[in-house]
């Protein structure tokens, strides 16, 4: 038995309902324009809203903040080296800093990027080189009731019609995302990371990981596949990390910190390249856009990631709370993710239209009912793609405990008690980045 007991606090408390309903109308029913104070438990993200352990602030004391040869990326490196495999590192001040890093050192205008399926600013960070992102989820990825092992898998099958399109010379470059956070935080295999691997070697291309949950990812592994059930979290890691050329890390994902990034690499041509891009945009290569402290608490975090009880814990409590929606009666995406549970809110809301987005609705309705915040993942943020109406629910690590995942349940299985009293929405204002309106686009509710 494992768990935490607490050493900091921070306090919360549910606005009045009044309040609520003020609160959403003046954030235009958009939940990323709420103030945090106004929200009471807030699953918005599980990307640096975690709780860094005792021995993360220590280190923090003793970050060194040198320009350059800091002591703190001595030890980030060494953590990247033992956790990862990877003889260097590049810092970034977050994950997508080390895509831009990373992407814009291997692609150029008019390629193709197979993944199985792109984060927003993983497509976001591969459009603005110019080139063509094709997500490569397996069939079943988006069927929220499939149950299967590994639905965060990358299809091989697809990738191989990419290449047969635009000739293997346009596709330089192959990225698996583990977990698949936007197709439902599914796990991906071991088999299906070697297997990518050999693709990449046929069509010469680089693979590289998308890190982020890497930890997450391996304990599934371990989990669901017999072959691994008596391999470690680490051995597991760096097993499937070692198929790749190269991975991009957030930090504020499963190295438990509030901020910070890298790339890591074995490849010395690759990382000169890095390197100097880094200098350009994030800092000097022993910093890279983050204060030594934060470097610091980064090498503790990756450590801690794959000690195996920290991360066991953190996705039986996420399907703990999956199960605890379910039970309200709150239609989840099965099996349950390892960073969030994900509610179909097509099915939930099934009188509102996809033009008049459900999910968004929702979202909407969780926070005036019980100031939960959620994420819209379905018509509203990706628009002209075909998803379903997910809403994301995302723990963030470490700091929520059951009797916050039960007033969340509580919340949902009151919201949806009866479906049609809630209304669609239409979207109001008019964001100059079509992509990225979701982030800051007011919506009004139809009548
Ligand atoms: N890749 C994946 C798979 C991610 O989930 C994220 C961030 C990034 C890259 C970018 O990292 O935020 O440090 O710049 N995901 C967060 C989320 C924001 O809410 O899922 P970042």
């Amino acid at each position: 038995m494992v768990g935490y007991k607490s050493k900091v606090v921070e306090s919360i408390s549910l606005p009045s309902r009044e309040r609520r309903e003020r609160a959403l109308e003046e954030a235009g029913h958009n939940v990323f324009n709420l103030s945090s104070s106004d929200v009471f438990v807030d699953l918005l993200t599980d990307s640096g809203t975690g709780a860094m352990s005792e021995d993360q602030w220590a280190a923090m004391m003793a970050g060194d903040e040198a320009y350059a040869g800091s002591e703190s990326f001595d030890r980030l490196a060494s953590a990247v080296r033992d956790v990862m495999g990877f003889e260097h590192v590049v810092p970034t001040h977050q994950g997508r800093g080390a895509e831009n890093v990373l992407y814009g050192s291997l692609l150029s205008e008019g390629d193709a990027v197979p993944n199985n399926t792109h984060f927003d600013t993983t497509r976001a960070h591969v459009a603005n080189q110019g080139a063509d992102p094709v997500d490569c989820p397996v069939s079943g990825a988006f069927d929220p009731d499939l149950e299967e092992p590994f639905k965060g898998n990358f299809s091989l099958e697809r990738a191989r019609e990419v290449v047969d399109e635009v000739g293997a010379d346009r596709v330089p470059l192959v990225i698996q995302t583990i977990t698949n956070n936007s197709a439902a935080g599914q796990p991906v295999s071991v088999e299906n990371t070697r297997r990518v691997r050999e693709f990449a070697d046929e069509i010469d291309a680089t693979f590289v990981i998308d890190a982020c949950r890497f930890a997450e990812n391996a304990a599934f592994v371990k989990r669901r596949d017999p072959a691994y059930e008596d391999r470690s979290i680490g051995e597991i890691a760096r097993e499937q990390l070692g198929y790749a050329d190269a991975v991009v890390m957030s930090g504020k994902k499963d190295a438990f910190v509030n901020v910070g990034g890298f790339v890591a690499t074995d490849d010395p041509a690759l990382y000169d390249r890095c390197k100097q891009r880094a200098i350009l945009y994030e800092g000097f290569p022993t910093y890279g856009g983050m204060a030594g402290r934060d470097l610091a608490a980064m090498a503790v975090g990756l450590r801690e990631a794959v000690d195996g009880s920290t991360v066991g814990e953190r996705i039986a409590s996420v399907r703990e709370f999956g199960g605890l929606l379910a039970e309200a009666g709150v239609p989840v995406y099965r099996p349950i993710g390892g960073h969030a549970v994900y509610i179909d809110a097509g099915e939930a809301l099934s009188h509102i239209p996809a033009e008049a987005f459900p999910g968004q609705a929702l979202v909407c309705e969780l926070y005036r009912e019980g100031g939960v915040r959620g994420v819209e993942l379905g018509s509203f943020a990706f628009p002209d793609t075909e998803r379903p109406e997910l809403v994301r629910l995302a723990v963030p690590r470490r700091t929520y405990h059951r009797e916050h995942f039960e007033h969340v349940a509580e919340t949902a299985g009151a919201a949806l008690e009866s479906p049609e009293s809630v209304s669609g929405l239409e979207v109001a204002t008019d964001p100059a980045v079509p992509e990225l309106r979701h982030f800051t686009a007011e919506l009004e509710p139809l009548a």
